[in-house]
């Protein structure tokens, strides 16, 4: 298993180019079940669990071309994918796959409404918390299916097709709101969402259904209409920037004390982070492909913060912020409402100097002067990177193992930080 070394103290400068969005391209990938015509997506990012789906997709059925090359083995290059779905001839999503990559449940709504049946794998619980499939079951029965849980798999049909429904969703849900969003464009008559998911991975799906063919009213907000339509076509498609990874980097240059330039993306993406980041004393300029952050003064404050739905602050810059606080003057309480167990970045944090407490929901971070470099351990894809940053901003070697994690949903990490003066290295394991 591959490793990561850092040599910290560093102050970072220099540019990084974000990729395309990983949590907007996978939905993007699999509304190509939708149609018998081909869907090209470009700006699509080089990460795991783009791979995953891929192989995902073609056991469906469908055929899926990476800049000109075929994607059979699994291996890819390019950054534009043309998926064509002309034959649905599978219609199960095995555990192996689902139960690695939670989106891959994604395909229930689209092949009930493509093709009236759909046998996919409960995702199973994960690091972060037990992620229950309740909204995306009783939403796609409120539309007409029947499914039952059978050997860990929800086996669905939909024997008379999928019909409009009102459905509210409690609590919003992003995942459920792009699996029924997807469902509902080919189901009969008119859907509502309520309480929709708002996320921008959520408008970039509802624009791309659109260009589609789709009718969809409502993006942006937590009310989306959806009349059902007949048929829906190909189309080409540029996924939007990755927001998360954009807050990663702006915070690689707050904890290091350096100056990043992060371009291909957007500040209006990341709006909430970037309050933080202002009031902890970074600055940060808007520019016209991005944004620059800095941190001139010599330390940072601590802020609280609690995680909310888009447009609070995400859940998924929760674990990168934790690391900044460790190191800010005083306290910052930082309270997770998303999902009920995702601290377990803390006491990996700890075994770097960090001060913090859990008590519930919430963990007391009391920031300290030096972060001092450890081995750790990676347990999911954020907590992984708030570790990067942390043995980023200490000094001595850190050792961060069982990057895998990482590698599902950072592109090119090492290569992008060490652009910027990072001496960060993989270790490749057996
Ligand atoms: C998406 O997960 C993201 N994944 C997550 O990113 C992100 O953390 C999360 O949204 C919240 O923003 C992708 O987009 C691929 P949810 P998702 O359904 O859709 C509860 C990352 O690090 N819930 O919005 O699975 C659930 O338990 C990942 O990139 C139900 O109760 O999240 C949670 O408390 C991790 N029943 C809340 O809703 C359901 O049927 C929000 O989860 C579904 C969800």
């Amino acid at each position: 298993m591959d490793s990561i070394r850092i040599r910290g103290g560093k102050p970072l400068n220099g540019k990084i180019e974000i990729s395309g969005a990983k949590n907007a391209a996978l939905p993007l990938m699999v509304a190509s079940l939708l149609t018998e015509e081909t869907l090209t997506l470009s700006n699509l990012p080089h990460v795991a669990d783009i791979s995953t789906l891929i192989s995902l997709l073609c056991q469906h059925g469908a055929a899926a071309v990476m800049d000109g090359q075929m994607t059979g083995s699994g291996s890819c290059s390019g950054r534009s994918l043309s998926i064509t779905a002309a034959e649905i001839t599978n219609t199960e999503a095995p555990y192996d796959i689902v139960r690695k990559m939670r989106a891959g449940a994604l395909v229930m709504g689209p092949l009930l409404a493509r093709v009236g049946r759909a046998r996919v794998s409960l995702p199973g619980g994960c690091a972060i918390g037990t992620r229950p499939m309740n909204l995306h079951i009783s939403g796609l029965e409120q539309m007409g299916a029947k499914i039952d849980i059978v050997g860990g798999y929800m086996e669905a049909i939909a024997p008379n097709g999928l019909k409009g429904a009102e459905i509210r969703f409690e609590p919003a849900s992003v995942g459920a709101t792009e699996n029924l969003l997807m469902a509902a464009c080919l189901a009969e008559g008119t859907t509502v969402l309520e309480n929709a998911a708002r996320e921008p991975e959520i408008t970039d799906l509802v624009q791309l259904l659109r260009q589609m063919g789709a009718d969809i009213e409502g993006d942006g907000t937590d009310r989306l209409v959806i009349n059902g339509v007949r048929k829906l076509h190909g189309t080409q498609y540029r996924v939007m920037p990755d927001r998360i990874e954009t807050g990663t980097y702006a915070i690689a240059a707050a904890i290091t004390g350096g100056t990043i330039e992060l371009t291909n993306t957007s500040a209006d993406l990341i709006k909430s982070v970037i309050e933080v980041l202002i009031e902890a004393g970074a600055e940060v300029v808007e520019t016209e492909t991005g944004l620059i952050v800095s941190r001139t003064g010599p330390t940072l404050n601590g802020v609280d913060l609690m995680t909310l739905p888009y447009p609070g602050y995400p859940t998924d810059m929760q674990a990168q912020m934790m690391a900044l606080m460790t190191i800010a003057n005083g306290a910052a309480m930082i309270t997770e409402t998303i999902f009920e167990n995702r601290f377990m970045h803390v006491p990996e944090l700890a075994r770097l100097g960090a001060n913090i407490t859990v008590h519930g929901h919430s963990a007391l971070v009391r920031g300290v002067d030096q972060l001092v470099g450890a081995p750790v351990m990676a347990t999911d894809l954020r907590a992984s990177v708030s570790l990067v940053l942390a043995g980023l901003a200490a000094t001595g070697e850190t050792v961060i193992n069982r990057v895998y994690h990482l590698d599902r949903g950072y592109e090119r990490l090492e290569e992008k930080l060490a652009a910027c003066g990072a001496d960060i290295e993989r270790i490749t394991g057996s």
